[in-house]
């Protein structure tokens, strides 16, 4: 007989794990999360927060969207991206990133209710947490999760309280393992993973000094620093990232990962500091210092049985395109559902296996991204002649030819502006960040191929309401004249079908399906007259389905399935689709 039971266990409480709790406590699930530390994450290791990200945190209320923008740096002041020799040197060169050019800011828009933002992790784990168990997760904190063995009817996890020393147990119907790049739950699972762990090593160095007057003027997340014996290994040169504008900073600096983690005291945090700010005579305040490996790895399988992995506890990477914690946040998005539904027996387990198909190739395309990000500074480098060698003096001269009256120089400034510019695959990536479409039985399609891309899907988003895409976010009205996102209209635990006028028998046919097989789909009519207008066009334009049409919309957002126009049987197809969708 286990010391405690619930229906969901999660290890950690990271992004993934507090966003899971928070998601199952918001669906109504009796849900409990371990850490084996006393607190949340005290450093603010992620902070790049995307629009798929927040509309998470939509979908968990507008009060926590609204907090976390609150909390977090606007997108105006995250954009000017610098490349420079040191804060208070020479500017080599600079592009705007994160949705702040004029044209990426108009398709971020366009593509979302929700905007970017830099929520650093020490805000976003406090805001799911409180989120989490004030809506009913029960928290035990300074526990250590040990072992787990599971059966046909569960997992028993063994746990340590760190305070008494003493061992318990707790029975759960599913083990979610949350618990980071060294994840035991993934280890003691065996689940397969490809890759390597620890290419590269990296250090941060967090501290507080008023860097104002070298950055105000250029306002930006990410300033880095390319000078002679910056390059190191791990992320390649030094980075000053803005913790808080502009008085507190992460310097994230490589080490040889072929030589021991260096031991970073106060005197060393503050040279590299003056070193790459550029002033001997900094003074900083540090808060901390610690170091991290570079990983390029991630799970081919992300379940075996009742156990499931999600955020870097499944795919292991490195910061580049700030992907961690946002993937992260979506992998609960996606499985929290699909448990809140198996839990309360609307649906089958199978469903559960479509957690690992649809997540995986996710996993792969972050983590081969975040990896390639780092050698596409190569170019860079090898613009300005720092590539190969350690001839300090001579990576000089290179850097310095860059600015005669020669052609050889004046193709040295094209190779650099052009190595800056693609940089946009790293910092203005928005199609990583919202093409996500899933393959799995959790999407019926009727035979339709996918869409192609009609641009680089990396760098752009496209819409479309095939299954098992995101459902598109068009602005919509009600009949109060209040603008609402078809995203807001979706969601909350709930199945949802978009109709428009002529469809009303869809609207008919979900209420008795749903009567039918116990769930609740909520339905809505989108036309003149109806519950929403579409004013604009926008969802027209997007629906890819007539008015007669329907799109029904999984609780996360993504399209189950749709259908062009009225058909000749509605509940019938409707009840063969959420058959399939729930294996029931
Ligand atoms: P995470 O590691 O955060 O949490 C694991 C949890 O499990 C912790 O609570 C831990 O205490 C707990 N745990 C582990 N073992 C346990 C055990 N045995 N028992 C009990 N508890 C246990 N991402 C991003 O999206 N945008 C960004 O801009 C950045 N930037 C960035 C910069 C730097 C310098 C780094 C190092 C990383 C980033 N990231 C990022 C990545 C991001 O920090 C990372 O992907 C997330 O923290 C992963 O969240 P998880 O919840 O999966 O694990």
């Amino acid at each position: 007989m286990a010391d405690i039971t619930t229906d969901v266990l999660i290890i950690g409480t990271g992004p993934a794990g507090t966003a899971t709790a928070a998601l199952l406590s918001s669906y109504g699930v009796d849900n409990l999360i371990v850490n084996r530390y006393r607190w949340l994450a005290n450093t603010p290791r992620a902070h790049i927060t995307n629009q798929r990200c927040m509309e998470v945190l939509r979908d968990l209320g507008r009060d926590v969207e609204d907090e976390a923008y609150m909390f977090a740096t606007g997108q105006d002041l995250m954009g000017e991206n610098v490349f420079c020799v040191s804060l208070a040197g020479e500017e080599l060169g600079r592009m705007k990133s994160w949705g702040t050019h004029p044209m990426s800011r108009a398709e971020h828009q366009l593509s979302s209710p929700c905007h970017m933002n830099d929520l650093p992790q020490t805000f976003m784990e406090p805001l799911l947490f409180k989120t989490a168990c004030t809506r009913g997760t029960q928290a035990r904190m300074s526990t250590e999760f040990l072992s787990f063995a599971q059966d046909d009817d569960g997992v028993t996890a063994t746990c340590r309280d760190r305070l008494t020393g003493k061992d318990f147990t707790i029975r759960a119907r599913y083990l979610v393992g949350a618990d980071g790049a060294n994840s035991l739950v993934a280890q003691q699972a065996g689940l397969p993973f490809e890759g390597r762990m620890g290419v590269g090593g990296s250090m941060n160095i967090l501290f507080r000094a008023d860097l104002s007057r070298h950055v105000a003027h250029r306002p930006s997340v990410l300033y880095w620093v390319m000078q002679p014996g910056a390059d190191v290994g791990g992320i390649g040169m030094g980075l000053v990232r803005m913790v808080r504008p502009w008085n507190e900073w992460l310097i994230v600096w490589g080490y040889d990962i072929g030589q021991p983690a260096p031991v970073v005291d106060a005197a060393m945090a503050t040279n590299v500091a003056r070193q790459l700010v550029g002033d001997p005579e900094l003074e900083i305040e540090l808060l901390s210092a610690n170091t991290w490996t570079v990983n390029n790895m991630f799970a081919t399988n992300m379940q075996e049985g009742r156990v499931f992995i999600m955020g870097d506890a499944a795919h292991r990477h490195p910061p580049s395109n700030g992907l961690g914690s946002n993937t992260s946040i979506q992998d609960a998005f996606n499985l929290a559902w699909k448990l809140a539904m198996v839990v309360k027996g609307e649906a089958s387990p199978t469903l559960l296996d479509s957690y690992s198909e649809e997540r995986v190739p996710v996993a792969r395309q972050i983590v081969t991204r975040a990896n390639k990000s780092i050698g596409e500074f190569g170019p860079i480098f090898e613009a300005l002649g720092m590539d190969g060698g350690v001839d300090h003096d001579k990576i000089q001269r290179n850097m310095d030819q860059r600015c005669d009256a020669t052609p050889a120089a004046e193709r040295q400034r094209e190779a650099l502006r052009k190595a800056i510019a693609f940089k946009k695959y790293e910092f203005d990536c928005h199609g990583v960040e919202m093409n996500q479409r899933y393959a799995s039985g959790a999407a019926v399609t009727v035979g339709e191929p996918e869409p192609a891309y009609p641009q680089d899907a990396e760098l752009h988003y496209a819409p479309t309401t095939w299954p098992g895409a995101r459902l598109p976010h068009a602005w919509v009205y009600d009949r109060a004249g209040a603008r609402h996102s078809t995203l807001d209209l979706t969601g909350r635990g709930r199945f949802t079908l978009l109709t428009g006028i002529g469809g009303e028998a869809w609207v008919a046919a979900a209420e008795a399906v749903g009567d039918a097989l116990g769930i609740n789909v909520r339905t809505h009519v989108i036309g003149p007259r109806r519950d929403y207008e579409d004013h604009g066009g926008e969802w027209a334009e997007l629906r890819e389905v007539t008015d007669a049409g329907c799109v029904l919309v999984r609780p996360d957002h993504h399209v189950a399935w749709r259908s062009a126009g009225l058909g000749a049987d509605p509940a019938a197809e409707l009840t063969r689709v959420l058959r399939a969708v729930l294996g029931r």
